[in-house]
């Protein structure tokens, strides 16, 4: 019997041709106060690790070396319930409120202060989604004054009285959260919320018109008002905001891992229609402005596992900080979500802005144990690997791949590949979406000027569901892929099936 034949992957690399310049702010993060996100993930007083503020430093140094641009805060589906107030002055005299999001009670420890002074240690920059859930255009051009405003008010004297006399100028921010969908608190069709936003984003830059705002657009491409929702909101906000949001979540369902790996190819479809949404609304606008995308939360989300812990809650339970969505990320769902990294930079000129959602313990690249280590999940890698190496343009990579069948998107290339230049470096991301083959890779880098030092690592293993867990927290990490040669301007390698890998090759 004969082998199947090896399946194959050619690209050619031009520096000539290129989407967009990468945004930094592409490699976004997003913390909620959620579950233990905030209280025993990055704050945890009693841990050895924490300083006076409360703020573990080991989780600190996980986060830097992750590599996080801009922070997406407090939420997510939890400020659609919250009143910011409630998070600022004395610790002793903050209120213990509900939190209906996630069934919890929010004990307002950490507020706006305490989480700028967590990001610069971090050193990222925050961007701070407002309540239009159970608020509206006052709350939020109050928050305005609060964080932005120098001096001379009421506001401002408050923000100097709670310790911080200097402006939080915080330039992102989020009109709402998810308003499309049925489980957001103050969900309304996209005719209610498209007003509101134009009126809060009017408001909120009359206090400060250097803001950069985002609009919500859909929770997901699934979603039944996806595509209407858009271009009704886009309707009403084009000349008062700068980005829509989107928001996409994977999981393997029914072992189905062809399709999962392809997760990619439905995220370039999200984008491409919000793109030509956004660009149909420009045309009726007759306008030259370009509304680009800020994709707010995406990453790898075990979703059907969260709906069946929700359907337990009863009316005496509202714990603080409970486990709640601490999925376990498996070699496959790493490999997954650096497909969606090299889809994000695929976009480059349209998404201007990103966040993995979330950071610690929370559907997070990083875990910690109260009291115990923190460690890095599967997808810590593809992350902070490619926040690391992808600088400059992204280029318009040619492929001519093999296909590979899965029944979700039918047959799709077997390998995605992204790739960015600076000048001095080349870096190329590439995905393996084969199940059980190794792929031969041909990269023409003639045009590149490569000088000939051309490194490769990544993600794989034999087993694609071996994972980082309290009981072996450094059992998966990256590893370097030695098939990697670069002869008359042709690079080579093979890649592992279910593989995430990324080359990077020294220019002229
Ligand atoms: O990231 C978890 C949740 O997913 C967020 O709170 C919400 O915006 C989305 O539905």
């Amino acid at each position: 019997m004969t082998e199947p034949r090896k399946p194959r992957a050619h690209l050619i690399l031009d520096p000539a041709f290129t989407i967009g310049a990468v945004d930094r702010r592409l490699f976004g993060g997003f913390v909620e106060h959620l579950g233990r996100h905030v209280y025993d993930g990055i704050h945890e007083p009693a841990h050895p690790s924490a300083g006076p503020d409360g703020f573990r430093r080991d989780v600190i140094e996980l986060v830097k070396e992750l590599g996080v641009t801009t922070i997406r805060y407090p939420g997510g589906n939890f400020v659609s319930g919250y009143n910011w107030e409630d998070g600022v002055g004395p610790v002793a005299e903050r209120p213990r409120r509900l939190d209906l999001a996630w069934h919890s009670t929010e004990t307002n420890e950490v507020g706006l202060h305490e989480f700028q002074g967590w990001l610069d240690q971090v050193g990222s920059d925050l961007m701070l989604a407002v309540n239009l859930g159970t608020r509206g255009p006052k709350e939020a051009m109050e928050l305005v004054e609060y964080a932005n405003v120098p001096s001379g008010t009421a506001r401002t004297e408050q923000r100097t009285a709670n310790g911080r006399a200097e402006p939080f100028g915080v330039g992102m921010w989020c009109l709402g959260n998810e308003m499309d969908g049925p489980w957001q608190l103050g969900h309304r069709d996209a005719e209610d919320y498209g007003k509101l936003a134009a009126m809060t984003a009017k408001a909120m830059r009359q206090v400060d018109r250097g803001l950069e705002l985002v609009v919500c657009g859909s929770s997901g491409r699934e979603m039944p008002t996806f595509g209407e929702w858009e271009r009704v909101v886009l309707e009403h906000t084009y000349d008062d905001v700068d980005l829509i949001s989107c928001h996409a979540y994977y999981e393997e369902l029914d072992g189905d891992l062809a399709s999962f790996l392809a997760s990619g190819v439905d995220m370039d479809a999200f984008i491409e229609q919000v793109v030509a949404t956004a660009d149909h609304v420009r045309a009726l606008k007759r306008t030259d402005k370009r509304i680009n995308i800020s994709f707010d939360e995406w990453n790898v989300w075990y979703l059907t596992k969260w709906k069946e812990q929700e359907s337990t809650f009863t009316i005496d339970e509202w714990p603080v900080a409970p486990r709640l969505l601490e999925d376990i990320y498996s070699v496959a769902d790493a490999v997954t979500f650096g497909g969606l990294l090299i889809s994000l930079l695929n976009h480059a000129d349209r998404v201007t802005s990103a966040s993995l959602a979330q950071l610690v313990n929370v559907i997070g690249p990083i875990m910690t144990e109260p009291g115990g280590p923190a460690w890095r999940q599967t997808t810590f890698f593809p992350f902070s690997l490619t926040s690391r190496a992808a600088h400059g343009d992204a280029l318009r990579v040619v492929l001519d791949a093999d296909t590979t069948l899965t029944s979700r998107f039918g047959d799709v290339p077997v390998v995605a590949a992204a790739a960015t230049s600076d000048g001095s470096s080349v870096s190329v991301f590439l995905q393996n979406r084969h199940t059980a083959q190794a792929t031969s890779v041909t990269v023409d880098v003639r045009a590149l000027g490569a000088t000939g030092t051309v490194t490769a690592q990544g993600i794989w293993d034999r087993d694609v569901y071996a994972v980082n867990d309290l009981s072996d927290t450094e059992r998966v990490g990256p590893r370097g892929n030695d098939t990697v040669s670069l002869a008359d301007g042709i690079l080579t390698i093979e890649l592992p099936p279910v593989s995430w890998t990324t080359i990077s090759i020294a220019t002229a």
